[in-house]
């Protein structure tokens, strides 16, 4: 496979610059250990439903990796209001991550992020681990990249667009123009890696924002559909039968599955559902809940609401985690030589 070199292919001793997204629900061990063995870099994400299941998904990577014990090259990522509900009953997995020697922590969405951070910092000096934990923040606002770096001196920035899978601001630009907005805020020399994050699922895209100055790409609706991710099969299907425009951002798919508390101005992005338009309509959300309740009980694709960004288009089928990272790879690869090429002919 041809190489591609970036700050964070170097940061993290990674052979591609492709980062799975910590997506709950999602990035469980065998995904993130498969994008590890692709030469990616591979974040699991918990589901908060407590410890124990976390602590399968970390003995999932310790056997799929062949690392009984000592640090990972894999990475952990958290929601930050989730770390933050009262009791703190979240923090344990948190705690297990850094106990487990992860490479990275991702954090996103949360009011008091700055506190997540200074728990990984003090981890590592209390335990004296070498190389440090890596922290990652995903941003939506040139805002908050800058204080991410200037308050907390992040190590890798993640600039999350509108066209993002998932949650997201509401008021994100799209990454065509945060991406490059974010480098140009940043200072031109010791800033961190920045990652571009939403709608990115081909190696055209990738190659794109290698060009703009990005250090790599993060990487979630494609995987939605690998052998390894843990999405729900109804999931998959709806994704593969999904075309460009089949997605929407809205308040309304946390109303319908109960799923409300996360910070004021995040929404998310998912497949069109009738349901949705019901709701928008002024229809009886109580009943409609019902119904997309039991529709999705019954596996029904039209009533599952499904988390994906913008690029669900060009996805047709199942694939293992190790061939998507290898296509992603080898198109990049491609589309930055042919664009070599034709500077060289002009
Ligand atoms: C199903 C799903 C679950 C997600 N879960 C999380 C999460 O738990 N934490 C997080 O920071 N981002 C989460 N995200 C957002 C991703 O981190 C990432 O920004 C996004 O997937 C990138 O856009 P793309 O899906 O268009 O590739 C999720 C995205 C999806 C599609």
């Amino acid at each position: 496979m041809g190489t591609i070199q970036t700050d964070i292919t170097r940061l993290l001793g990674i052979q591609t610059p492709i980062v799975l997204a910590p997506m709950a629900g999602v990035s469980g061990g065998a995904l993130a250990s498969e994008v590890a063995l692709a030469g990616g870099f591979g974040f699991l994400a918990p589901v908060y439903t407590g410890v124990e299941k976390f602590r399968d998904e970390f003995a999932i990577v310790r056997s799929t990796l062949g690392l009984p014990s000592g640090p990972l090259p894999i990475g952990a990522g958290f929601l930050g209001w989730k770390l933050e509900e009262a009791g703190g009953r979240h923090i344990p997995l948190l705690e297990l991550a850094l106990e487990n020697g992860v490479r990275a922590i991702w954090l996103s969405f949360g009011e008091d992020l700055g506190r997540w951070i200074e728990l990984v910092r003090n981890h590592d000096q209390k335990t004296g681990k070498s190389p440090k934990t890596l922290v990652f923040l995903q941003v939506n606002s040139v805002d908050e990249a800058l204080f991410a770096v200037q308050a907390w001196k992040v190590d890798v920035l993640v600039a999350q667009g509108i066209e993002s899978g998932g949650h997201g601001s509401a008021s994100a630009p799209p990454v065509l123009n945060l991406v490059p907005e974010v480098l140009s805020a940043l200072p031109p020399s010791g800033a961190p890696p920045v990652l571009a994050a939403g709608g990115l699922s081909s190696g055209g895209h990738l190659a794109a924002f290698l060009t703009l100055g990005a250090a790599g790409a993060v990487v979630g609706t494609r995987f939605l559909v690998a052998e390894e991710s843990q999405y729900p099969e109804v999931h998959k299907r709806a994704i593969i039968a999904a075309k460009t425009g089949s997605t929407v951002r809205s308040y309304v798919f946390d109303q319908l599955r109960d799923t409300t508390g996360w910070p004021a101005g995040v929404d998310g992005r998912g497949l069109a559902i009738p349901a949705l338009a019901a709701v928008e309509r002024g229809s009886d959300i109580a009943q409609i809940k019902e119904e997309v309740a039991e529709g999705t009980k019954r596996g029904d694709p039209s009533s599952v609401i499904a988390w994906a960004g913008t690029g669900v288009g060009p996805l047709s089928r199942l694939q293992p985690a190790k061939d998507i990272v290898r296509e992603l790879h080898e198109a990049a690869v491609a589309h930055l030589k042919a664009s070599s090429v034709l500077v060289g002919n002009v």
